[in-house]
């Protein structure tokens, strides 16, 4: 047999198997919708957003066609509990954390093609026809169960709705489905002296009829397109998560809620009825795509879409398994590619709260470090919880800035610039191939593995390792001007003909080496890589990712402006000023718990106290106050906190009244006390005894309570206005 007749080889992997992605003609990129409910703290950005923004940077270097959708999510209990608390509507609420959401994405670089909202049209209708598509499919089960309902407002209560002792902890405040002082998740059943947050209204359970989804009937599919099909392409704390759950058995879950905020459920016979947020939610991420562009379907429905969903680990479940299964049963629509979910980010070792107001908000970040996103965009990126919870301390943010933002990547880019003007006259010099020695090789190849190395980092969404291998590149770069020493090799310029080709190329590669460093950090640090361009005197295209790994970036003799600096030194007072300000602030949410009144308060300073939302007039004169005189006072048994109080209300009138006071007076004390009663408040039980009414106290800031009484003797059930 010649030579000619062999035939080439069939399976060389080199040649036939392109890479995975060449596959893929749209990238779609979603972030988990945040809550509008709330604004935005470095827990979020570290979470989910900047990594898929990272992502979604990557890929438009990449020239790819990149769709990177988000927007708040703006139904659900949680805002409905925050419009309650601040005295407002839900649509006020989500109006206003919108916009404070959509500005703290943009001023971080968060570089969403749009940042859409639930409480929009075109949502309600896209939620809706996607109901309706499984509806008349026949593919939800109607269930009627028994739940909690407040009979004076007239509704059924979500757990959130309703508060009582936890079980494990005695907090008197847990909610119905968990306790934010143990943090122990509960159901509304486990709660000791269950009650309504909304009135005073006794509980009872009243019949109501939901829309089931039957993940059961998914559990094959999802077992043959999670367990077996994503093993070692997701990360395995979501593939982990996910598996548990299909392991341990699916069950039908409702779809629908009672309530009266949110997508109305799309049927006849649902009055007061609305899509479940879980289910509403995620159809957000299609809704923001259609509004987004008229070709959303090409980005929805097409196989050869990359659908990529960043979340946080809290959200697994219900993108890992409750949306592609929603997606399957309706049909037509891709499934995710990857769900890159991260973990929690701690703040100074502890949780964060926003409860407890222990968290770094995004808003006061950037009015405390100005200029300086990128700053934090590395920090959170190089220490991201990608595999397990991680700590952020202002600290590290000091220690990683000054060590390896300025030290690092800010000292090689400026030492470049500062050298090529004073020793190459402000151009770039020339490169003498001739001249080459055995380093300059050496960070040429540096340069292009680097390329290799980050790429491959951020397609397997290693964002940590990508970005510390930008960091390495700048300290070889760093290693190799210090090595070559040009100002020592310019003191000898007149000895020695070659020796300032020898000073050329080192700076010539040093330059194309900063260059390459915009490109490669551009997607971790895209102002610094702007503020590059600008030195460089370069248009934005020069960031494409192509260009990235070559060393002709820079044109010779082309003149540079002079280093803009590119970041600076972190100082201890600002570190010691952030640990206080997250402590004062601790403090002080806690106090407004209701807590251990803080020390502080005691003093003499001037706060300005917060008071509670304004009200017209007609609200207070709802409130019916009265004088009563206190006739017997007793302790109530096993409970170390109550009195039994009969009271005098006036014309022979008594009326028995049940007072948190116990640990404050002795029963024969007050006996013949004239106070002030809330006289027409809804009747409530309280270990048994039923309490008719509230007795007005004032309360001292070391926690003394005092009786607010007339200061003379007044007739017993006369008015207080
Ligand atoms: N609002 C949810 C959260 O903050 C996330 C919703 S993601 C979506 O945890 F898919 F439902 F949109
Ligand atoms: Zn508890």
């Amino acid at each position: 047999m010649s030579n000619s007749q062999i035939p080439p080889p069939k399976n060389s992997p080199q040649l036939f198997i392109l890479h995975p992605d060449m596959d893929f003609k749209r990238y779609l990129i979603t972030a988990a919708l945040p809550y509008a409910n709330g604004s935005v703290h470095i827990g979020h950005l570290a979470g989910c957003y900047l990594p898929a923004d990272i992502y979604a940077r990557y890929q438009r270097a990449q020239k790819r066609d990149v769709k990177f959708v988000c927007g708040s999510d703006e139904h659900g209990v949680p805002i409905t509990i925050r419009a309650m608390k601040e005295g407002i509507t839900p649509q006020d609420v989500v109006d206003k954390y919108h916009t404070i959401i959509k500005d703290c994405f943009e001023q971080m670089g968060i570089s969403v093609d749009i940042f859409s909202r639930t409480s929009n049209e075109v949502h309600k209708e896209t939620a809706q026809a996607f109901f309706l598509k499984l509806y008349n499919d026949g593919l939800f089960e109607e269930r009627e169960t028994e739940q909690y309902y407040d009979e004076e407002k007239n509704t059924f209560l979500a757990d959130r709705y309703i508060v009582g002792t936890c079980p494990i902890c005695s907090n008197d405040n847990a909610y119905g489905d968990q306790c934010e002082k143990c943090g122990s998740s509960l159901s509304p059943e486990q709660l000791i002296n269950p009650r309504s947050t909304l009135s005073s209204a006794p509980l009872i359970k009243k019949k109501t009829k939901h829309w089931y989804f039957p993940l059961n009937k998914y559990e094959d599919w999802l077992k043959e397109w999670i367990v077996e099909g994503k093993k070692d392409k997701w990360k395995p704390n979501v593939y982990g998560q996910c598996k548990s759950w299909i392991d341990s058995g699916l069950q039908p879950r409702a779809m629908t809620r009672d309530s009266n905020w949110g997508v109305p459920v799309p049927i006849p016979d649902a009055e007061g009825k609305v899509l479940y947020v879980w289910f509403d939610a995620p159809i957000g991420y299609i809704s923001a795509t259609k509004e987004l562009t008229n070709q959303w379907s090409d980005y929805w429905c097409k196989e050869d879409t990359k659908l990529v969903q960043f979340i946080g680990k809290d959200n697994i479940v219900f993108h890992c398994i409750i949306f592609p299964s929603m997606l399957k049963a309706h049909g037509g629509f891709v499934l995710p590619e990857n769900v890159p979910a991260n973990e929690f980010l701690n703040i100074e070792g502890q949780k964060v709260s926003t409860s407890r107001n222990w968290a770094v908000w995004v808003e006061e970040y950037v009015k405390d470090f100005p200029d300086q996103q990128d700053v934090l965009r590395y920090v959170l990126c190089a220490n991201a919880p990608e595999s397990k919870d991680n700590d952020f301390t202002w600290k590290d943010f000091q220690d990683r800035t000054n060590s390896e933002l300025v030290s690092i990547f800010g000292n090689f880019v400026n030492r470049t610039f500062v050298l090529m003007h004073k020793l190459c006259g402000g151009r770039v010099p020339p490169l003498h191939q001739d001249l080459l020695d055995d380093a300059d090789k050496a960070i040429i190849a540096d340069i292009q593995q680097s390329k290799k190395d980050i790429e491959t980092c951020l397609e397997t969404y290693k964002f940590r390792e990508g970005l510390y291998n930008v960091i390495d590149l700048a300290r070889k770069g760093n290693k190799y001007m210090q090595d070559k020493q040009p100002w020592i090799v310019a003191k000898s310029l007149a000895d020695t003909p070659d020796n300032q080709k020898l000073i050329d190329n080192c700076l010539h590669l040093c330059l194309q080496l900063t260059a390459n460093l915009a490109i490669l950090a551009n997607p971790f640090l895209p102002f610094t890589a702007k503020k590059m361009c600008h030195m460089m005197k370069v248009v934005d295209k020069m960031l494409d990712w192509e260009n990235a790994g070559t060393i002709d970036l820079l044109k010779v003799n082309y003149p540079l402006r002079a280093p803009e600096l590119l970041f600076r030194k972190i100082e201890d007072a600002e570190v010691t000023a952030q640990v206080e300000k997250l402590n004062t602030n601790l403090a002080k949410a806690t106090e407004n718990m209701n807590e251990q009144p803080s020390k502080e308060n005691t003093g003499n300073d001037t706060k300005i106290p917060e008071y509670k939302p304004e009200i017209v007039f007609d609200d207070f004169a709802k409130i019916d106050l009265r004088v009563g005189t206190i006739v017997t006072a007793e302790k109530v048994e096993k409970a170390d906190k109550l009195l039994k109080l009969e009271l005098d209300m006036g014309n022979g009138v008594q009326r028995t009244v049940v007072s948190g006071i116990a640990l404050h007076f002795k029963p024969e004390e007050i006996v013949g006390k004239q106070v002030t009663v809330v006289a027409n408040l809804a009747p409530r039980k309280m270990r048994g005894i039923e309490s008719n009414g509230m007795i007005l106290m004032a309360q001292n800031a070391d926690g003394k309570l005092i009786f607010v009484s007339p200061l003379e003797t007044a007739d017993a059930g006369g008015e207080v206005k």
